[in-house]
């Protein structure tokens, strides 16, 4: 069963909030009826101390510093875009790579591997950081914690994983993709080099649309019940 407490405005007055936030949610669950998906409204930052969360005391507000709300939508704003860019440019690497391997005119496969070494892991790195900034920014500057709850912190561990195997894996290899590239069209290279690049995208494409869907359904909860406590105080 669902009990409102009080109205929209209240809700707002009690938060020091509106809009889209994990505070919002001013609907108290049955017991065992928690929605997964929302952080407990009691977790907000100057939330009102309810009947329903006799033990815990709301921090002040002045003590913990959280985006201003026009922030906080200009930085989901850039987190969406940088996401999105990222998701885009591995479609282009996967459509190169296949363009690379599978074209029928040596120059168009010559071209496509060229164009993969010069033009696309930089961007690439670039949107994965700029995510993982963006991201951090709205962990630290919101309710939801950067290590607070499972989908915030196993989007930064994926994030993470994913920024260090382009430098690490990746960008080393592209010279290597270019030349092969050049080659092709004088003769015909060992394709050692470029016959893994088909893993690249297809982990990547796999892993961030994993991450857009903890994004969406925010699933799992808390990280620690007792972690959540102690940043009431
Ligand atoms: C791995 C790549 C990532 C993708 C594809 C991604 C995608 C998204 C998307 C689509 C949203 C909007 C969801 C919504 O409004 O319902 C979102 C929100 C959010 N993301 Fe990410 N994200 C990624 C990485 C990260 C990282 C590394 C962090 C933090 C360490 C993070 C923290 C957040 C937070 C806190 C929100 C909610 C913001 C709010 O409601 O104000 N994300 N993400």
């Amino acid at each position: 069963m669902i009990v409102p407490i009080g109205s929209a405005g209240e809700a707002t007055r009690r938060t020091g909030t509106s809009g889209p936030h994990p505070a919002r949610s001013v609907a108290v669950h049955g017991a065992g009826d928690q929605r997964r998906c929302e952080p407990d409204p009691s977790d907000a930052p100057g939330a009102a101390v309810t009947s329903q969360t006799p033990e815990r005391r709301s921090a002040p507000a002045a003590s913990r510093w959280r985006l201003p709300r026009s922030w906080r939508r200009a930085t989901l704003v850039l987190h969406v875009i940088s996401a999105g860019a990222w998701i885009g440019i591995d479609v282009i690497v996967a459509v190169l790579v296949l363009t690379g391997w599978f074209g029928a005119e040596v120059n168009v496969r010559s071209l496509a591997y060229r164009a993969l070494a010069e033009f696309v892991v930089w961007p690439m790195l670039g949107s994965g950081l700029a995510c993982l900034a963006t991201g951090v920014v709205l962990g630290v500057g919101t309710a939801w914690g950067l290590v607070r709850y499972w989908w915030v912190a196993v989007k930064l561990a994926l994030n993470l994983a994913l920024c260090i195997l382009i430098v690490v894996l990746l960008v080393p290899g592209m010279d290597a993709v270019g030349a092969y590239g050049e080659h092709l069209l004088t003769g015909t290279p060992s394709s050692t080099q470029v016959e893994r690049l088909f893993f690249p995208p297809a982990v990547s494409l796999s892993v961030l649309t994993f991450a857009t869907v903890l994004a969406v359904c925010k699933p799992w909860g808390r990280l620690r019940r007792s972690t959540a406590r102690r940043e009431d105080r």
